[in-house]
C-alpha cells in the first residue's frame, strides 16, 4: 500500500485510488477542477517517489524532469511526498471590474489585468473563487484592452458558473492561475495560411481572442468562424463579430444555430471549408462541448488537416458525483 505525505498529512492510498482522491479524505484542500487529466488545475510536484507516466500526460518536457504530475491521474506504485506547485504556474490576485449577461445564461466577466500577468488569447487560467477553482478561456487581448475578460455558461447545479452569475459582486477580490495551454495563434513567415476556428457556446471565448488577435498581427489568410449553439437566443457577440468581418475581407462569421437545420450543423460547416481551402495547410481550433471538438477533431484530421495544425480545447467539466 503507497503512502503520501503532504505537509504534515501522511496517508495510505485505498485501492485504485488517486493521490488527489486520497489528499481530500485527509482533508486536504488540493486546486482541481475536470478530474479527467485535462484543465491541470491538481498539478503537484513530487518531492521524492516515482510518479506514473500516465500522471504525466500533457506536461511540458521540464515540468515532467522536475517531477510535476496530475494529482487526479496520479495512482503510484510506491511512497510519496508531494507538494503544491507555485513555482511553475504564476498566482496573481485580481478583483473584478464588470460583469453582464451577453446571451441567455452566457455571463460576461471582466477582471483587472495584475501587474506581471501575461497572457495570449486564447490561453486558460485557473479562477479560483469561493474556495473552488475552475479553468475559463481568455477571450481578450489583456495588454490590448486592459481586462481580462472570460465567458461563463451557467451550468445546471455547477458550483462556480451559479455563484459566478447570481452572487459575484463588481469589486470582490479573486485569485488567477495561469495562463496555460497552447491554443493560440502563432504567425508564422507567410500568415497567409487559411484559419479554420469553430466552438459550441462559451467556447466562442478563446476563439473571439484568437481572431482579434491574428488580424491584429495582420494575418493575411482566410478566417473563418464558426460559432455553433442549439437555439438562436444563445447565440452572442453577433454583432460585433458581423461587423468585425465587414471591416476585414479576410474574415468571415458563421453563427450555426442547431434547431434551424444544416445552416446549423457545425461537421457540415467544417466540410464544407475543407471544400474551398487546402485542408494540409489549415490551421483548426475547436473549444467548447468535450463531445463534439473530440468529434470534429477526428474529422478535420480525416479531411487532410495536420495533427500539428490542429489545437483542441474541449472543455472538461468534473464528473458527476456519485
Ligand atoms: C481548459 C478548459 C477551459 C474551459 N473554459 C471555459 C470557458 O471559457 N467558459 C466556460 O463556461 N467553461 C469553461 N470550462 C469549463 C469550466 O472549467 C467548468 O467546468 C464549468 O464552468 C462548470 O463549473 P461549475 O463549478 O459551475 O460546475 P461543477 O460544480 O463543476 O459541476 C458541473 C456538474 O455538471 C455536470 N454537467 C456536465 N455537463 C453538463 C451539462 N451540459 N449540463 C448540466 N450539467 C452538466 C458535470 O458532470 C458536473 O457534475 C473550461 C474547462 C476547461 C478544462
Ligand atoms: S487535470 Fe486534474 S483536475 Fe483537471
Amino acid at each position: 500500500m503507497s503512502v503520501v505525505t503532504f505537509g504534515e498529512s501522511k496517508v495510505a492510498l485505498l485501492p485504485h485510488e488517486t493521490v488527489l482522491s486520497a489528499l481530500e479524505r485527509a482533508g486536504q484542500r488540493i486546486p482541481n477542477s475536470c478530474r479527467s487529466g485535462v484543465c491541470q488545475s491538481c498539478l503537484m510536484q513530487a518531492v521524492t517517489g516515482e510518479v506514473p507516466a500516465q500522471s504525466q500526460r500533457g506536461l511540458k518536457p521540464a515540468w515532467v524532469q522536475q517531477g510535476y504530475f496530475l494529482a487526479c491521474q496520479c495512482q503510484p506504485a510506491g511512497d510519496l511526498w508531494v507538494a503544491l506547485p507555485n513555482k511553475v504556474i504564476p498566482v496573481f490576485s485580481t478583483r473584478v471590474l464588470d460583469k453582464h449577461l451577453a446571451a441567455e445564461g452566457v455571463l460576461v466577466l471582466r477582471l483587472e489585468v495584475p501587474e506581471g500577468f501575461t497572457c495570449r488569447a486564447g490561453q486558460y487560467l485557473h479562477l479560483e473563487m469561493e474556495q473552488v477553482v475552475r479553468s475559463y478561456s481568455v477571450a481578450s487581448l489583456p495588454a490590448h484592452d486592459g481586462y481580462i475578460e472570460l465567458h461563463i455558461r451557467r451550468v445546471s447545479g455547477g458550483k462556480l458558473s451559479n455563484w459566478l452569475h447570481d452572487h459575484c459582486a463588481i469589486g470582490a477580490v479573486c485569485t488567477i492561475r495561469g495562463p496555460l495551454g497552447e491554443c493560440f495563434y502563432l504567425p508564422d513567415a507567410t500568415a497567409d495560411f487559411p484559419l479554420l476556428l469553430a466552438g459550441t457556446s462559451t467556447g466562442l471565448a478563446p476563439l473571439e481572442g484568437i481572431v482579434r488577435d491574428a488580424l491584429q498581427q495582420g494575418h493575411q489568410g482566410p478566417i473563418t468562424l464558426i460559432h455553433g449553439v442549439l437555439e438562436r437566443n444563445g447565440l452572442y457577440h453577433a454583432d460585433k463579430l458581423h461587423q468585425l468581418a465587414a471591416t476585414h475581407p479576410n474574415f468571415s462569421y458563421l453563427p450555426a444555430v442547431r434547431e434551424e437545420g444544416e445552416s446549423g450543423d457545425v461537421a457540415l460547416l467544417l466540410k464544407q471549408h475543407f471544400a474551398q481551402h487546402a485542408a494540409n495547410a489549415t490551421r483548426v481550433f475547436l473549444c467548447g462541448a468535450p463531445e463534439l471538438v473530440n468529434s470534429l477533431k477526428r474529422q478535420v484530421f480525416l479531411q487532410g488537416a495536420a495533427s500539428c495544425h490542429i489545437h483542441a480545447d474541449p472543455f472538461v467539466m468534473a464528473p458527476a458525483a456519485p
